[in-house]
């Protein structure tokens, strides 16, 4: 432990540094830990990344909190963040009691330590370093996991907690995300964030975040000479996405065939029986409400591993902007595939592996198929 505290002759009013470093808004995280067989969690804001590589990250506790010994004696620390809707977690878990995590969902992460199940995030890292700053401590954690899921953040700005403003950065998303899967952009073309912002009538905020989230999609690339440049969308892409997901359900089916959670099995069927509603003679009714239905269903397969990196190892394939490039560029589709989906799915109802296995393999080979069929409708790459 450093100490490195020096106290100037010279400082700002505490109420007014109180009053002025409230207009710095943050997210709102649950930093959870255990030890001596006792979980301890602590609402906490003043929670950042450090560095990407290593992956890094730091939480700052007061120590005169029980969770800040906690911490230290465990030398482990999970940050939860926290949802749009969590605002009553973040009081429970600012009001010190012994039993802070009554009524909340829990799942255990390494060490035992626990992650709130309802979290959109869960970072887990070990101790590095631990350095006081005043009357905190800084602990500096080396990331061992993380896992993110879908929803929008709760945030803490002038002691009040409130939402953060996606509408108008989403619908900016959209509408470039469908400018590029529509072509209006040449693959390989660069863009930058003026002629976005301007082709979205919008602002340079807006098209910045559009791109930044079309990275993350794979529809877009950062190129470090050229800037954002429209990703090209190839049969290799498409087999590499296709294969990726088979590799990761085939892993799934070795594990779990024969003792699948039918709670997932569950979901999984009412997945398929949403894909089937949108899917109606080899139609698509709806392509994004049965992409969405399609996505949630893999989704559900890979959750049967219980593995929350295999889970988010999915989530990375972009698996959904692939299908829009291929199965959704045109409304024509085929009844076949939600049979071989229906085939896998009543495979792992029985726990018959061997045809769980074919069922996956065949539907990745009918997907691949179907990109090289719309590639040569469209003239080779898109
Ligand atoms: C929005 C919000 C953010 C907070 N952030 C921190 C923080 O970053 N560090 C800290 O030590 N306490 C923070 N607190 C206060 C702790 O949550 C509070 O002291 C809690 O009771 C500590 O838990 P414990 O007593 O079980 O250890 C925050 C409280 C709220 C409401």
């Amino acid at each position: 432990m450093t100490q490195d505290y020096v106290n100037t002759a010279e400082s700002v009013d505490t109420d007014l540094f109180r009053h002025v470093v409230g207009h710095l808004a943050s997210g709102v995280t649950v930093v959870t830990t255990r030890v001596d067989g006792r979980d301890y969690g602590m609402t906490a804001s003043s929670v950042t990344s450090l560095s990407m590589d290593p992956p890094m990250m730091l939480a700052c506790v007061n120590n005169s909190v029980p969770t800040a010994g906690a911490i230290e004696r465990s030398g482990r620390y999970t940050v939860n963040v926290l949802g749009q809707t969590h605002g009553d977690l973040a009081y429970q878990f600012a009001t010190p009691r012994q039993d802070k995590f009554a009524g909340v969902a829990v799942e255990r992460g390494a060490g035992g330590i626990p992650m709130l199940a309802e979290a959109i995030a869960s970072i887990e890292c070990e101790v590095t370093e631990q350095v006081v700053g005043g009357t905190h401590s800084v602990f500096l954690g080396h990331v061992t996991a993380a896992t993110a899921r879908e929803g929008a953040p709760l945030t803490y700005f002038r002691g009040g907690f409130g939402r953060f403003e996606f509408e108008r950065n989403d619908r900016a998303y959209e509408r470039a995300r469908d400018m590029v899967l529509s072509r209006v952009f040449a693959a390989g073309q660069v863009i930058t964030v003026d002629e976005l912002a301007d082709c979205l009538d919008g602002d340079r905020a807006q098209a910045f975040y559009a791109l930044t989230r079309l990275s993350g999609d794979g529809l877009v690339r950062r190129d470090p000479d050229r800037g954002y440049v429209i990703a090209p969308f190839d049969v290799r892409t498409s087999d590499d996405t296709f294969e990726a997901r088979l590799a990761i359900e085939l892993g799934v089916i070795d594990r779990v065939a024969g003792q699948c959670d039918p709670k997932l099995l569950a979901e999984a069927r009412h997945h398929l029986d949403t894909m089937s509603r949108y899917l109606v003679d080899d139609h698509f009714e709806d392509f994004h409400a049965y992409l969405d239905a399609n996505y949630a269903f893999h989704e559900a397969i890979v959750a049967l591993s219980g593995n929350p990196l295999l889970i988010a190892a999915f989530g990375s394939l972009s698996i959904k902007n692939v299908m829009a490039r291929s199965f959704g560029m045109t409304a024509q589709s085929s009844a076949a595939f939600l049979a071989v989906q229906r085939d896998l799915l009543e495979a792992l109802e029985s726990g018959d592996a061997d045809a769980a296995r074919r069922a996956a393999k065949a539907y990745c080979e009918m997907a691949k198929a179907r990109t090289r069929q719309v590639l040569a409708l469209t003239g080779g790459q898109v």
